[in-house]
């Protein structure tokens, strides 16, 4: 097992809780991660002023100010020290990247369904759980999964559950499903820092001591 913590490359667009949680989940449990670096793809955004306040160097690359995805996935991943960054994870992160060959297995993703459900281009936030309610499906969770090169299809790590209620509001059911989100994100995390998952020829493959730390 390593005792060097892991040391991961934060990507997001939004409010930044996800990145709070890790951020308290290393202060207060012991999570062994150092987080390098918080790419925003907005100026402005409230998760870069928590990276600021906790002393995390951060870097902002706009989609809008390239032509294409390509370019733009260029322009992330020359920005990304990857000598230095063991583990890029995407936290609440909305725009495509298309990710180079040599990355693959090292950026995941949390999502706020049970995918392959509601995922893909466009589910998001509130537009997930409004979906959901919608189906009529009594569960719900969230899912860690290994980037690939479209929006929510990579290669699943783990997933968590959690009710649906039938008086959930979008509100309600996300609060409950980030709840979920806050514990499996430190769980992967957790595993890839003692080299407990890995990904070979596109499929992830595990630890058997994975089963009991679920
Ligand atoms: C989470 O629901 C996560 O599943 C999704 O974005 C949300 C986190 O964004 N990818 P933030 O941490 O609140 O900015």
């Amino acid at each position: 097992m390593s005792e060097q913590p892991l040391r991961i490359a934060v990507l997001l667009s939004g409010t930044g809780r996800t990145l709070s949680n890790l951020i308290e989940r290393t202060a207060q449990n012991g999570l062994a991660i150092d987080i390098r670096l918080v790419i925003a793809s907005k100026l402005g955004i409230r998760g870069l002023t928590i990276a600021e306040n906790h002393g995390i160097p951060t870097a902002t690359i706009q989609r809008r100010d390239y032509e294409s995805v390509a370019a733009f996935s260029d322009a992330l991943t020359e920005s990304l020290p990857l000598d230095e960054v063991d583990v890029v994870v995407m936290a609440g992160f909305l725009q495509l990247y298309r990710l180079p060959e040599q990355l693959r297995g090292r950026v995941i993703n949390i999502h706020p369904s049970l995918l392959p459900l509601f995922g893909g281009q466009g589910f998001y936030g509130h537009h997930v759980h409004r979906a959901v309610i919608e189906s009529g499906v009594r569960v719900s969770g969230c899912t860690v999964h290994f980037v690939d090169n479209e929006y929510d299809t990579g290669p699943i790590i783990a997933q968590r559950t959690c009710d649906v209620h039938p008086s959930d509001t979008a509100d309600t059911l996300a609060a409950r499903v980030f709840e979920v989100e806050c514990d499996l994100l430190p769980t992967v995390l957790a595993w890839l820092q003692r080299g407990w998952v890995r990904l070979d020829a596109g499929k992830p493959v595990f630890d058997p001591r994975t089963a009991a730390s679920e």
